[in-house]
């Protein structure tokens, strides 16, 4: 059985392109004693991959040229040697791209297809739905009554931050970058108000009139210039969760915006920098959180679904184009 695997074949220069990544064809691996063969169903493309493929330390180790990316997969066995899992069974966790792929299956976790489709454990009832979850709790500390400003609103982080913001009582405003997403943001996500940062000229003027009241958190998603914008508008004691700053994954220059710390010192903002795994020994209950309320539809989410496995370097780079809404997924 043949088995096509993806691998970094450059690292890239600025905007990621096709040419970064080459698909090899191999033979399909054989599960040994104590292992699972796994078969690809669902793979994750993420803003963060692109940091692994620049060769620089960072909270994650960076992808070696010539070797499989990995990212968030779903998988089901279709084999099994190994007395914790049965063939059948779906699992999720960090994968290679590949077809097929075997496993000790340590650090992966089963999921039930019953409780929510396949597809969501890569997004809102997993990574990116706990991001959301643990930034906006943990970080935003939301109050009832307080206003919360989400940018990469209309992203799998972004959509479900504003809608736990809801659950928690605040006042939400989204930015995103089409009219379209502006839309959903209102109209399916249940934001209070959304602003599309590629049409609105004066951005802080266009924030302070959706917060009249002022911004106690900032979600931020995206970092520059959207985030100066928000920064000009934030109350006395307000809260930053910076979640990431995909605005700047495929600039070389260093980024030499405003100076923010007269603004961190008169208004005492609290401003804290987090990645999801530092909340891992919570993850499980998060999880829980994270599917219950899609299951009573306290929270919606979307996903743009591409098919074939060829197309996740596609799927990948389209990500800051922003064509997704919701998470961005390769169905194999
Ligand atoms: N801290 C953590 O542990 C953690 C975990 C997951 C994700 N993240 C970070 O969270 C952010 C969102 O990730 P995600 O997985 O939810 O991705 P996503 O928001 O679903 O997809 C990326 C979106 O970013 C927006 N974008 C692209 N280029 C941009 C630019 N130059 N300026 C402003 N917006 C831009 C696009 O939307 P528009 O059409 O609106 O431009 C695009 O749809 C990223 O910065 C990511 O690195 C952090």
């Amino acid at each position: 059985m043949t088995n096509q695997v993806i691998v970094l074949n450059k690292r890239p220069s600025g905007k990621p392109t096709t040419n970064d990544f080459k698909t090899l064809t191999e033979q399909a691996p054989d599960a040994r004693q104590g292992e699972i063969l796994l078969r690809t169903k669902f793979v994750s493309v993420d803003p963060y991959l692109r940091g692994r493929m620049n060769d620089k330390k960072s909270y994650v180790p960076p992808f070696e040229l010539g070797k499989p990316i990995s990212s968030g997969i779903v998988a089901e066995v279709v084999e099994s040697k190994s007395e914790a899992f049965a063939k059948g069974d779906f699992v999720t966790g960090s994968l290679e791209w590949k077809e097929f792929q075997t496993s000790d299956g340590k650090d992966l976790v089963k999921v039930d297809p019953q409780a929510v489709p396949l597809s969501a454990y890569l997004g809102a009832a997993g990574m990116t739905g706990r991001t959301a979850y643990f930034g906006l709790l943990k970080i935003g500390r939301p109050v009832k009554g307080d206003t919360l400003v989400v940018s990469g609103a209309a992203g799998a982080v972004g959509s479900i931050a504003g809608q736990i913001g809801k659950i928690m009582g605040c006042r939400v405003i989204g930015i995103a970058g089409s009219d379209e997403k502006v839309n959903a943001l209102k109209n399916k996500f249940g934001f209070d108000e959304a602003i599309n940062y590629k049409t609105t000229k004066d951005m802080a003027a266009a924030i302070a009139a959706a917060c009249p009241d002022g911004v106690d958190i900032y979600f931020d998603n995206v970092g520059g210039e959207v985030s100066d914008a928000v920064f000009q508008n934030l109350n006395i004691n307000s809260r930053v969760a910076v979640c990431g700053s995909i605005s700047g994954y495929n600039t070389e220059e260093e980024n030499k915006g405003p100076r923010l710390q007269p603004i961190i010192n008169t208004k005492r903002v609290l401003m804290q920098g987090f990645i999801v795994s530092d909340f891992d020994d919570e993850a499980e209950e998060a999880n829980k959180q994270l599917v219950t309320w899609i299951k009573h539809q306290e929270i919606k989410y979307a996903e743009t679904i591409v098919e074939g496995f060829d197309k996740i370097p596609q799927a990948f780079i389209d990500l800051f184009e922003g064509r997704n809404e919701g998470k961005m997924i390769v169905k194999v």
